[in-house]
């Protein structure tokens, strides 16, 4: 390492330690919240790659930058009976991390200090690393990234992040200036904060840095995360999807997706997206995900994280089933609810749903997956259908056999019900739902 990366580390060690982050209260606890424990459960992943429900009881899940442990306790929560290991630079940190873990009742998870460049030192793999909001701050993203890599079990899967170049773009120009006035050449404490805190206040509010980046809001808030995570940051740096997509070939990662990849879709940024303007409508399809992904960001620079999930390059494994449900074999396909989904206060909401008959909207429960402005609506019919998910995965004929019993004939005509129109009305509600991963369709391997 440079004495120039040694110094920023240092840097970057001083500020967590002086400022541990995140500032959560103890008590919080992500439990619950269904939205989070799915983006954190390994099987969300696992599934996207693979197009398999992941069976990993001895699951091993390392937090790289774990800070004060928030996002380990989420990690824990969402994947219940896994060994976890959480590793930071920073000891205050570390001792909070291991306090909330504590506190919340999973005693058994560890905590090292450790510095993401010297990973080497432990002797093991994983199943799932998480490293989120750390890469942005390490030099060299592509050794930090092979190092990641060597920590990961062939199947194994890396969530990270970077912060956009765009999207972040006028706070890089807020940390220049705050670094040309001096505030950033040792660990910045309250005296800078208060300096940053009252330019930015006292700034013209038509000024272009005031309008661009200043929170009033979250200046209350949280003054301190909010002034340090963002006008005082050591080592920040903003990345573009090309930027990305170069380190992960280099490193020899291979792209998943986003981890929020329904907010990531272009035809979502026109007014029609159904009809597209003909250009686009042409040559769209023709793209790859990384060349989407990139005309996003120059459309529409407004996520502050580039936040992925990768695997090993080269380990697809063989009995990978096609990612499109557009023509699977029915007759063997199996449904299994996205375990987030799988608890009692959903299970009793709906089984009221079909009492009272009433229309259920599912996305009230569950909307990481999808955009905002998606509403999965289900019918009580088509919920009373689906209810055995809740206590095991299905087959999709036994499904269909309790919804032409449930459904046996028209309600107006009396006729009895179609089989084959039920079936493909079945398949149809599955593969809506499977795109926003509320149910996981699988197939036997080949
Ligand atoms: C912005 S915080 C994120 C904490 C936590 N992952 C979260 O998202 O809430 C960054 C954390 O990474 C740690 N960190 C920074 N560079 C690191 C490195 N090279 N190795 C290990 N930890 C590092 C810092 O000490 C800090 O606790």
């Amino acid at each position: 390492m440079t004495i120039q990366n040694a110094e920023l580390l240092e840097k970057i060690r001083q500020q967590f330690e002086s400022a541990p982050y995140p500032n959560m209260p103890l008590e919080l606890s992500p439990q619950g919240d269904a939205n989070l424990l799915y983006a954190n459960n390994f099987i969300t992943p696992f599934y996207l790659r693979n197009q398999q429900v992941a069976k990993s009881p001895d699951l091993a899940i390392l937090d790289v930058g774990c800070g004060t442990g928030y996002k380990t306790l989420i990690l824990a929560a969402a994947n219940p009976g896994a060994e976890i290991l959480g590793i930071d630079l920073s000891a205050k940190s570390i001792q909070l991390a291991q306090e909330r873990l504590r506190f919340h009742g999973f005693a058994a998870a560890q905590f090292q200090v450790l510095s993401l460049l010297d990973l080497d030192q432990l002797d093991r793999q994983f199943d799932y690393i998480n490293c989120d909001e750390v890469l942005y701050l390490l030099p060299d993203l592509e050794q930090a990234l092979k190092m990641l890599r060597s920590k990961l079990k062939p199947q194994g899967i890396l969530r990270g992040n970077l912060h956009s170049l765009y999207q972040r773009y006028h706070y890089f120009r807020a940390q220049e200036l705050f670094t040309a006035l001096g505030l950033m050449q040792g660990n910045p404490q309250q005296p800078e904060i208060e300096i940053v805190l009252e330019t930015m206040r006292e700034l013209s509010d038509d000024v272009p840095l005031k309008q661009q980046t200043w929170s009033a809001k979250q200046a209350v808030e949280d003054p301190q995360d909010y002034v340090l995570m963002n006008y005082l940051f050591h080592g920040d740096q903003g990345y573009t999807i090309p930027d990305l997509f170069a380190a992960l070939r280099d490193a020899e990662l291979e792209f998943i997706c986003m981890t929020n990849q329904r907010s990531w879709e272009l035809a979502r940024l026109f007014q029609n997206p159904q009809n597209l303007p003909s250009f686009w409508q042409e040559n769209l399809p023709k793209l790859s995900l990384e060349e989407q992904l990139q005309l996003f960001e120059l459309i529409a620079p407004i996520h502050r994280l580039l936040d992925f999930w990768v695997g090993q390059a080269h380990q697809t494994p063989a009995w990978k089933t096609p990612a499109s449900w557009a023509d699977p074999d029915w007759e063997t396909a199996r449904v299994t609810l996205h375990p987030q989904l799988q608890t009692p206060a959903i299970k009793t909401a709906i089984t009221d749903a079909i009492r009272q008959q009433q229309q259920f909207d599912l996305s009230r429960y569950f909307t990481a997956a999808a955009p905002h402005q998606v509403r999965i609506m289900l019918s009580p019919y088509v919920l009373a259908g689906l209810l055995p998910l809740w206590d095991a995965p299905q087959q999709f004929p036994a499904l269909l056999k309790r919804i032409l019993k449930i459904y046996a004939c028209d309600p107006i005509t009396l006729k009895p019900t179609n089989p084959q129109r039920a079936s493909q009305e079945l398949r149809n509600t599955l593969i809506n739902l499977e795109k926003y991963l509320y149910v996981l369709l699988t197939q036997k391997p080949k």
